[in-house]
């Protein structure tokens, strides 16, 4: 029995005390004691494959912060690592791939991987599990399928997605093949997590809100339906709530909300109060605090706190969070001001 469920209960639009918080990469540079574990570990990729670290700073934000969920310590692209792409990060550069998918031949090799080559990743959610102690409930995740084609085809990270958008519109039957191994890749790889011990899943779409109305739909939406449509909802007699987060997808909350999954993350762009309306009974949502007004001090953060709960309003169906990653130039003490002040706050609107 979890000891805290508050955000599983959000999450399904039970009723709840307050409003749950987490942080989207609330394991991550800004805490001192995450630069120690990695310095440790030697890189960042060595840190994922410690089920020991990667236990450990999964754990670190919970011992600061009173948060209500933990999430697995791991990073989207283990998935096009273990296809066989060869994932490095370059120091100061961010992920690149040894043998990106740059021609019709490594197109039509690409296979949904032998999910042993994951066994890490499932290894670190069972040590975590036991860890937590029923203290939270634990997040697994993965990309999308158009977010990883993206790092899969670019190569690395991208201002323009050159690449995957010539191949979109003038080869789009080798997207189409990519994303279907892609989302049959994530469905395996999301199953297993769950069977492992992830007590609700999301789905990163980074980059979805990059592509073209009708585009969007086409290239990234459905394939995430096609996943939802796959997931094991339930697990040792309990729902496992699934979250959709389209960073920039704000104009297509309706279409989202229609793929069957229970929560949709949501980014600062959006009204919370508006997005509500759009999308009814049928999801929770999730967000959606500017992650740079944590650079603010806390009189501030507590304001935009405040304005963001008020924009909700009364009930259950929010958990709070980030619209995006926390940067890591957060001071530490800022989240926990942030944290203190949903907690207290949300009270008055339950
Ligand atoms: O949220 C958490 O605390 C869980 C861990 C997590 C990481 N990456 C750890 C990480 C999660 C959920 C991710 C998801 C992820 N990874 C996404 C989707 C979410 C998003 O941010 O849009 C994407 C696009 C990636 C790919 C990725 N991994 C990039 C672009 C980078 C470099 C950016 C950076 O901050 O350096 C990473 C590296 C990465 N993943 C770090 C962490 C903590 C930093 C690694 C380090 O210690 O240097």
């Amino acid at each position: 029995m979890l000891k805290n469920d508050t955000f599983l209960r959000a999450l399904l639009r039970q009723p709840v005390d307050y409003t749950p918080v987490w942080l989207m990469r609330q394991a991550g540079r800004y805490l001192p004691e995450y630069c120690a574990t990695r310095k440790q570990a030697g890189s960042f990729l060595q840190l994922c494959k410690s089920k020991e670290l990667a236990t450990e700073v999964t754990l670190q934000p919970l011992e600061r912060f009173p948060l209500d969920a933990a999430i697995l310590f791991s990073d989207i692209l283990t998935v096009p690592d273990a296809m066989g792409l060869g994932l490095y990060f370059a120091e100061g550069e961010g992920p690149k791939f040894e043998r990106p998918l740059r021609d019709e031949a490594a197109i039509k090799a690409l296979v949904v991987p032998d999910m042993r080559e994951l066994r890490y990743v499932f290894d670190a959610v069972s040590s975590i599990r036991t860890a937590l102690d029923n203290r939270v409930p634990l997040i697994g995740f993965s990309g999308s399928p158009f977010t990883l084609a993206c790092y899969m085809i670019e190569g690395g990270g991208s201002d323009d997605f050159r690449r995957v958008k010539t191949m979109m519109y003038d080869r789009p039957d080798l997207l189409h093949h990519i994303l279907e191994i892609n989302a049959r890749t994530v469905t395996e790889y999301l199953n297993t997590q769950i069977e492992c011990g992830a007590q609700a899943v999301q789905i990163f779409d980074t980059w979805g809100g990059a592509l073209a109305y009708g585009k969007y739909q086409e290239f990234s939406l459905a394939y995430m339906a096609k996943i939802v449509a796959g997931l094991k909802r339930e697990h040792d007699g309990q729902r496992i709530p699934v979250i959709l987060f389209t960073k920039g997808g704000g104009q297509w909350l309706e279409d989202l909300a229609a793929t069957g999954c229970d929560a949709l993350g949501l980014d600062w762009t959006v009204n919370l109060a508006d997005a509500r309306r759009r999308v009814g009974d049928k999801v929770a949502l999730q967000g959606n605090f500017d992650p740079n007004a944590l650079f603010a001090q806390p009189a501030a953060i507590e304001l935009e706190v405040k304005r963001l709960l008020a924009d909700y309003g009364n009930g259950s169906g929010h958990v709070f969070n980030l619209g995006h990653g926390i940067s890591q130039f957060t001071n530490p003490e800022h989240v926990a001001a942030l944290v203190q002040t949903v907690h207290a706050h949300s009270k008055t609107y339950k």
